[in-house]
């Protein structure tokens, strides 16, 4: 799986995207070490805090199916059917897949020139808050 293959299963996850209040479509595509692919979409709430952003459903998806070591996300969104901006991941999202991820985790975030910018986890999120996990 190419980075450009990730990008183009996150813009494909975009459609699926459930966003009647922001008008804004997000889709995202985590490559998992075993080289499975699990996509998500934001799916919003009208009581709004229930939103859930796309990056965390894919990895929603992969964690509750069993999978713990992934390689690369990718996100692409847009809101009012315009892509004329990168949609970085919210801090939020940034905080779970520094749960699941060291540092070096890629970032592919989709640019409007059909391109993409590359981060690692560590680019995003520096200074990572963590505690000392137990055996559950
Ligand atoms: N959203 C994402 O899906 N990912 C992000 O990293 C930022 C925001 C969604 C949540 C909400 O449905 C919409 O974009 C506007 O905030």
């Amino acid at each position: 799986m190419t980075e450009k293959e990730l990008i183009k299963s996150a813009k494909a996850a975009m459609k699926m995207s459930y966003s009647p209040y922001s008008n804004c479509t997000v889709g995202a595509a985590l490559l998992c070490d075993n080289e499975k692919v699990y996509c998500g979409c934001n799916i919003e709430n009208a009581s709004f805090s229930p939103t859930i952003c796309a990056e965390r459903t894919a990895f929603f998806k992969a964690v509750s199916e069993g999978e713990r070591k992934f390689k690369m996300i990718a996100v692409c969104g847009e809101c009012n059917g315009e892509g004329d901006r990168p949609f970085y991941p919210c801090g939020v999202c940034r905080q779970v897949m520094a749960e699941f991820c060291g540092p070096d985790f890629i970032v592919l975030v989709a640019t409007a020139d059909d391109g993409y910018e590359k981060f690692t986890l560590s680019d995003l999120l520096p200074h990572t808050f963590s505690i000392e996990k137990g055996s559950n």
